[in-house]
């Protein structure tokens, strides 16, 4: 039995970069949350957000979406005393298109991007996924530029973002970095951490310094040369809190504040709540390439109802909210808090039915959908290129 097969048998529960799994169904954030030592993100931190950026706190936190910290509270500590920090995100290039999870830590960290006025970098992994998927170099470059579009379509400013390809960035400062994490952590290390077995490729082993480093700004000496030693902030989804404890286990060896997380739950698939959308099932995810008519057939087919058998007894019984996925959706995309409470308590109750659930989800995810359409369709070749320009980024905390 290798490693991972004993993790399995243990705790029934597989949540790393890779994989996202639980033989109960659920995902117990909860138990997460004690294995991986990171910590409950509760209302008071929600709340000194709002004070501190004089904005509404953003959907994603206001409903728990983003659930999970690593030292939050310090860098909200540093921020009131007028220190600086830096956003720091990033996406494994795999596919052509995004589906809605994908989108979860874009729009979040543009929200920070804006309340906070901070400089951002957003890695694109195309050396993981090439060393992951057995996709070809040329392929997993060509993806992470598509990907870029549709992560510039998000929104982000580009007077305090870059993004940058690890195929075309990493040397320099960069890989000094790398050599300097990379002395820190032995074979043994990742193997704990990542799981690897002796029948990995060395890729695979060599890999976790370059997800590290874009936490210290010395990688960037474009950016933060001169600056006072920013902290770094990372927006991603619990799945990838094992890079960074590697890197916060290893940050005060070589001299580098630990990077803080804010870190968030699971998109669950359309079919129901356990664990990560499927790529190799299209019909369990809403793609941002789908159109209108796709979104309302997948929803009306494919999203798991917790209302009742009959219409007797959904009137009688009330639909079951917790295993439902379109409130589940709604409740990450429907912004309108009132809104979402009526429908709970109507649907839950029996008054509303199924079906005008879906038709109110449709109509919500279209929006969405096709307000990013039309973003994506306006980013050219050359916003590409100058969001992925190595070049001082002006006014970046302003
Ligand atoms: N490994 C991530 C993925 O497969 C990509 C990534 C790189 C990332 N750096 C990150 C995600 C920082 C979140 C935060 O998608």
């Amino acid at each position: 039995m290798d490693k991972k097969e004993e993790n399995r048998e243990e705790e029934e529960q597989v949540v790393n970069p890779w994989e996202v799994s639980s033989s109960a169904g659920k995902i117990d954030y909860d138990k997460l949350i004690d294995k991986f030592g990171c910590q409950r993100l509760d209302h008071s931190l929600v709340h000194r957000v709002q004070r501190l950026t004089g904005r509404p706190p953003h959907v994603f936190l206001r409903r728990g979406v983003f659930f999970a910290h690593r030292d939050f509270n310090e860098i909200l500590d540093a921020y009131e005393g007028g220190d600086k920090f830096y956003l720091y995100t990033g996406r494994g290039p795999s596919s052509e298109a995004l589906h809605l999870g994908h989108l979860i830590p874009f729009m979040f960290t543009k929200y920070l991007q804006d309340a906070f006025k901070v400089p951002l970098v957003i890695q694109l992994t195309d050396d993981e996924k090439c060393m992951w998927k057995n996709l070809s170099v040329e392929e997993s470059q060509r993806l992470a530029r598509e990907n870029a579009k549709d992560i510039i379509a998000c929104g982000f400013d580009i007077t305090k973002t870059f993004i940058f390809s690890d195929f075309d960035y990493v040397g320099g400062a960069f890989y000094k970095n790398m050599v300097r994490v990379s002395k820190c952590v032995t074979y043994n290390k990742v193997v704990g951490i990542f799981g690897f077995t002796g029948e990995d490729h060395i890729g695979k082993v060599s890999f976790p310094p370059v997800q590290a480093v874009p936490s210290f700004p010395s990688s960037f000496p474009h950016l933060f040369k001169g600056e006072d030693n920013p902290r770094c902030l990372i927006p991603c989804a619990i799945d990838q809190d094992p890079y960074f404890r590697m890197t916060r286990d290893v940050a005060p060896r070589i001299g580098y504040h630990k990077p803080a997380l804010i870190e968030s739950l699971f998109f669950p698939a359309l079919q129901g709540e356990n664990g990560k959308m499927s790529a190799s099932d299209p019909n369990s995810a809403i793609y941002v390439t789908d159109s209108g008519k796709v979104i309302k057939n997948k929803i009306n087919k494919y999203a798991f109802s917790g209302g009742q058998e009959s219409m007797e007894l959904h009137r009688k019984l009330g639909a079951n909210l917790e295993v439902d996925i379109p409130v589940k959706y709604l409740s990450f995309f429907l912004e309108d808090d009132a809104e979402l409470e009526h429908i709970k308590k109507e649907y839950g109750a029996g008054h509303m039915l199924t079906g005008e659930v879906k038709q109110r989800l449709t109509k919500v995810l279209t929006e969405l959908v096709e307000r990013h359409q039309t973003a994506r369709a306006a980013v050219t070749d050359e916003m590409v290129d100058a969001f992925m320009a190595v070049r001082p980024l002006p006014n970046m905390f302003n």
